[in-house]
């Protein structure tokens, strides 16, 4: 019956046109940005793995501890027959946790652009839940989805603070969105950072083995060899900071010296210690995170955290 399912494509935004289109736009826009979602090619993807192992990237392993301790917990409140639709699922690690946890799970649907991830990770989750029908889905998370045919309850998950990455407009734009494909009967566990201590904020972001800054650099690479770009990697450095009044790091790449680059034919022109913008990533409080339910459509009916209140993972019902 698994074999029967393949990987619907609605990958419109991983395409190369739409790459290109995005970049040539980023850096002759003022500030410069260059959008998140295009730091996970393979490598980018493989290197974002490499970060959740990090001793200093406390999010990926605080995150699976809440989630392994009340996976029962969440398997209650959902009930039998659910589907389980994960946005952006990456490897799919922690929703295994979920998987092995939600009674009678019918279906499993994860939702990712990297389509090297999403094919790899469905083998294997067929192989170790051979009971378990996969439906990946390779789309950007915010855009169209076809609808998931299923009848009974549809449990989204939204883990990993990815919805960090999303400007809060854009972040209830997401739960709004995701609140329509889940139905009036569906629910959401939602993972999110929570506002810390600046200096632990800090040392997230700028690990000393240097994986994150070769994850922000890898977006050069990626111009280099998709759009014929001429970036020089010892010419630019990661830059990443956390900014305490708007609650997020913000993420640059920085020119090392004045230089200009070709991308796609163009010539772009970077002067020393400029930046372009590459990711945010938003820390919020429980108020902060109750809002931002509210303006998506949801009300939270559970928040868990660990002791060091590190991270917290919600439990989101329609409302
Ligand atoms: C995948 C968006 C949750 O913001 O912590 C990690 C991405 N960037 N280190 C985050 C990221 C640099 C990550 N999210």
């Amino acid at each position: 019956m698994n074999g029967s399912v393949l990987p619907l494509d609605y990958a419109e935004t991983a395409d190369r046109d739409e790459f290109r289109r995005a970049v040539i736009a980023g850096l002759s826009a003022r500030p410069r940005a260059i959008p998140a979602k295009f730091l996970y090619d393979a490598r980018g993807s493989a290197l974002f793995d490499e970060i959740c192992e990090l001793p200093e990237y406390y999010l990926t392993r605080t995150e699976t501890m809440i989630l392994s301790q009340r996976a029962g917990e969440i398997g209650r409140r959902a009930g039998p027959g659910c589907a389980l639709v994960e946005f952006g699922s990456g490897s799919s690690v922690k929703s295994r946790l979920l998987i092995e946890a939600l009674p009678d799970l019918a279906l499993y649907a994860p939702i990712d652009i990297s389509r090297a991830h999403l094919d790899a990770t469905a083998a294997r989750l067929r192989r170790d839940y051979p009971w378990l029908q996969v439906l990946p889905v390779c789309a950007d998370f915010m855009g169209p989805v076809p609808p998931i045919v299923h009848d009974g309850r549809l449990l989204g998950f939204f883990p990993g603070s990815t919805i960090g990455n999303l400007e809060p407009p854009e972040a209830t734009a997401f739960l709004r969105h995701a609140r329509r494909l889940l139905g009036n009967d569906g629910a959401l566990v939602l993972g999110v950072d929570l506002r810390k201590d600046p200096q632990r904020l800090h040392d997230a972001y700028n690990d000393k083995a240097g994986v994150t800054a070769a994850f922000t650099l890898n977006l050069l690479r990626r111009m280099n060899r998709e759009l014929h770009a001429t970036f020089d990697l010892s010419g630019f450095a990661h830059e990443a900071s956390y900014n305490p009044v708007d609650g997020r790091i913000e993420i640059y790449f920085r020119s090392l010296r004045d230089q200009s680059v070709t991308v796609a034919g163009q010539r772009f022109d970077f002067a020393a210690g400029e930046r372009v913008h590459t990711e945010y990533s938003y820390k919020y409080d429980t108020s902060g995170i109750a809002a931002l339910a509210k303006s998506g459509g949801f009300r939270i009916a559970e928040t868990w955290t660990d002791p060091d209140r590190l991270f917290a993972v919600t439990y989101l019902e329609a409302a």
